[in-house]
């Protein structure tokens, strides 16, 4: 029985392991593994690579995918539908493991429903799949922006500045909160709990009287409620909304226009450090590691039982699976409670 693997969306720290796992399982399992190389795009091109041991070995500590990744989605070409069947059926693929985000589980939910036997497996720094209380790859990206938060912060004391760390999050918070609640920051903003920059202003001059003549606030990327409340948008807009291949506004930049707006506000010196996509490269940490590894074997298990149209998910301690379409019905968003840890450090 020959399966195929894909990557699909941004890349993630932890998908060599879910990879590494999904094979080394498979071989245990007598199942024959193909990578499917840059995503969906990978059947269309019949770009593929056979994995066994030798290919899948020394993978685990590295970041980014070894099958390459793209935002291709085979349901936006004409007659794609029908060539991806076409193409699968010639491959000889039994079934199809899809590891992605949010984007990627909707186009194994169509292909699910074209026929294809599908297993997604959860990823994203984002962390905003609904279904599963952890995607592989978050607890890295948190990690590298606690760290920039830590390394703001002696900066920012020295020159009494205020530091404004923008993150990746383009619906959710998780990281912007996560990381601003480990490492110290004095506000945090993210798009599901808007915030006046007044009150920003009002937290940062608070601190000053208390002599702390330095402040970090850190913005989630899709906390683009800033902009209503800026009118003097300083961008060129039509470079803004570029679209990427999902159709999506590509982000980023909101942190600038934050620095210039709470500087002209409050008066305060402020910078502007926009993380990017530092924290979506390098290694995993080992809760990735381990995370990807179980969501891999777990994956290759689900196969084993027939499990399609499913994805693996985690639900406390324990790896179980959802229906794929049930993980698409929504996103999960930082909640209210959560949120509320964070806020009592907004003073
Ligand atoms: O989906 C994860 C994510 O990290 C988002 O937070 C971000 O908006 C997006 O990827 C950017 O990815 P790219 O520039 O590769 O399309």
């Amino acid at each position: 029985m020959k399966i195929g693997i894909l990557t699909s969306g941004g890349d993630c720290p932890g998908l060599n392991a879910v990879i590494r796992a999904i094979v080394r399982k498979g071989i245990q399992l007598g199942y024959e593994c193909t990578g499917i190389l840059n995503g969906w795009k990978g059947i269309f091109d019949e770009h593929y690579l056979p994995l066994g041991n030798k290919e899948v070995s020394g993978i685990i500590n590295r970041g980014g995918t070894i099958l390459g990744t793209s935002r291709f989605s085979p349901f936006e070409v004409a007659n794609g539908r029908d060539f991806l069947l076409e193409k699968i059926e010639c491959a000889g693929f039994n079934a199809i493991i899809a590891i992605g985000g949010e984007g990627s589980m909707h186009i194994a939910q169509l292909a699910s429903e074209a026929g294809i036997n599908i297993i997604g497996v959860p990823k994203t720094i984002d962390n905003d799949i609904y279904g599963t209380d952890y995607t592989f790859g978050f607890d890295t990206a948190v990690s590298i922006a606690t760290e920039a938060i830590d390394r703001l912060h002696t900066t920012a004391e020295s020159h009494h500045r205020v530091m404004v760390l923008e993150v990746m999050g383009r619906h959710a918070g998780w990281i912007a909160l996560y990381s601003g609640v480990a490492g110290g920051a004095d506000v945090v903003l993210i798009p599901e709990f808007p915030e006046k920059i007044d009150e920003v202003v009002k937290v940062i001059k608070s601190r000053s009287k208390r002599g702390k003549l330095f402040s970090i606030i850190v913005v989630a990327e899709g906390a683009t409620y800033i902009e209503d409340e800026i009118k003097t948008f300083a961008f060129n807009k039509k470079e803004f909304e570029k679209l990427d291949d999902f159709g999506r506004v590509r982000l980023g930049g909101i942190g600038s226009l934050l620095a210039e707006e709470i500087e002209r506000r409050s008066g305060f010196e402020t910078r502007a450090t926009i993380l990017g996509y530092v924290q979506r490269g390098g290694v995993p940490t080992a809760f990735d590691r381990m995370l990807g590894t179980r969501y891999g074997v777990y994956a290759m298990e689900m196969n084993h039982e027939k499990k399609f149209g499913r994805m693996a998910a985690l639900r406390g301690e324990i790896i179980t699976d959802i229906s794929i379409k049930e993980a698409i019905s929504k996103l999960k968003t930082v909640d209210k409670n959560t949120y509320d840890v964070a806020k009592v450090f907004f003073s």
